[in-house]
């Protein structure tokens, strides 16, 4: 049975992780997988992380199961610091948040959820989106679209195409929308956009669904849930998942949330109902120890303030790296303007090279990037951004 299986080519980031560590060129530079890295090239365990682990080894008295909808008070932490306590509280038993594994779990068990809400919708992305948006949607039987978003040329949102394409939207679809931080191009919404994407969303009855994988990378933990909160306050539904990855630093625990606005109590509960049961179809329940980390820290108050100092502290890093890169660049001698690196947010921006430079920028000078040429910017530090710049002037050179 298994031998007329063709191999499948190797994802399109997480292969860059593989070619990198076999990479034996000393220059070599990571800028694929999003994940943060220190200014020594290290991916390190926050501190409040540790302290929280140290906590969780002496005081955990079991572990036996949770169930499928995870641990109350991690949903409860994180539903908190997505929504903030006043909005919480209006939202009452409309809001239901569930634990998940990852957010790219959370982003299947809402694929699974919707699918079953409505067999027929079509999950609006933005184009360009995360690569992996469309297999974790797409496999559960949801039919992907794309609306316009980034336009390459001006390294801006196109955001009067973006609306035009959101106006024709019906009731019944979903439009996915980047919370903050986008994922590849870094480009964000302002927040009249947010407040125009509001009243189409009010108008044409679609559901929105955020993804929301970088609160506190951008710029600041309350500032990048504006539009998320603005929604949640004034749409009838709203689907959120977001990740612990980044923010905290628990990739590979596999740390998420899915959170679900319904229109009253009654249908909350019921999907919840629908939702659990897709958890247990699935994996059965999410994996504990990251969740229990983030809960041990988030119900702490000297553990917050320290993770959220060192968050800060990441926050400061990369933006402070988008600013030396574009002087890097222009000190490199290029002419191209750049200067947009330092406008948009997150880990993430495109280059602007075209794939043919991406593989001169691989292969000749050992800097892994993705082919769209988006960057993982915490990947630079000081000593590596010299030769990023040059060699990224002598590529552009030809
Ligand atoms: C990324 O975009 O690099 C990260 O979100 C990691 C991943 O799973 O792709």
């Amino acid at each position: 049975m298994f031998q007329s299986l063709q191999a499948l080519p190797s994802d399109p980031i997480l292969g860059l992780m593989a070619a990198y560590r076999t990479d034996t060129n000393p220059k070599k530079i990571d800028l694929g997988v999003g994940v943060y890295k220190d200014a020594d090239g290290n991916t390190p365990v926050m501190t409040a992380v540790k302290k929280a682990e140290a906590l969780i080894l002496e005081e955990q008295a079991s572990k036996t199961y949770i169930g499928p909808t995870g641990a109350a008070e991690f949903n409860d932490a994180i539903a908190e610091l997505v929504f903030g306590k006043p909005l919480l509280e209006s939202l009452g038993k409309r809001r239901v948040t569930v634990q998940a594994p990852g957010g790219c779990g959370g982003l299947r068990l809402a694929a699974e959820f919707i699918y079953k809400a409505n067999a027929d919708a079509t999950v609006w992305v933005s184009d360009p989106t995360w690569a992996n948006h469309v297999p974790l949607l797409g496999s559960a039987g949801l039919k992907i679209e794309q609306y316009p978003y980034y336009d390459y040329s001006t390294h801006t949102v196109r955001f009067d195409e973006m609306l035009a394409c959101l106006s024709k939207i019906p009731a019944g679809d979903l439009v996915l929308i980047h919370g903050c931080c986008h994922n590849p191009c870094g480009a964000d919404l302002s927040h009249e956009q947010w407040q125009q994407i509001k009243d189409v969303a009010l108008k044409q009855g679609f559901t929105v669904f955020i993804d929301l994988a970088y609160q506190g990378l951008g710029d600041g933990l309350e500032e990048d849930v504006y539009g998320v909160r603005l929604l949640a306050e004034a749409l009838p539904e709203l689907i959120v998942v977001s990740s612990c990855s980044k923010n905290y630093g628990l990739y590979r625990e596999r740390t998420g949330a899915l959170t679900l606005i319904s229109e009253n109590d009654n249908a909350a509960a019921i999907a919840t109902t629908l939702i659990a049961a897709g958890a247990r179809a699935m994996y059965s329940m999410p994996p504990d120890h990251g969740a229990a980390i983030v809960a041990t820290i988030m119900t702490r108050p000297e553990l917050s303030s320290e993770w959220d100092a060192e968050l800060t502290a990441m926050r400061n890093r990369i933006n402070g790296l988008r600013s030396q890169l574009v002087a890097q660049i222009n000190a490199a001698g290029v002419d191209t303007d750049f200067s947009f690196i330092e406008r948009e947010k997150g880990m993430f921006s495109f280059l602007g090279t075209n794939v043919e430079q991406v593989q001169k920028l691989v292969n000749d000078y050992s800097i892994y990037l993705v082919n769209s040429s988006r960057i993982n910017v915490a990947g630079i530090n000081d000593s590596n951004i010299e030769y990023l710049a040059n060699s990224l002037a002598a590529v552009l050179k030809g």
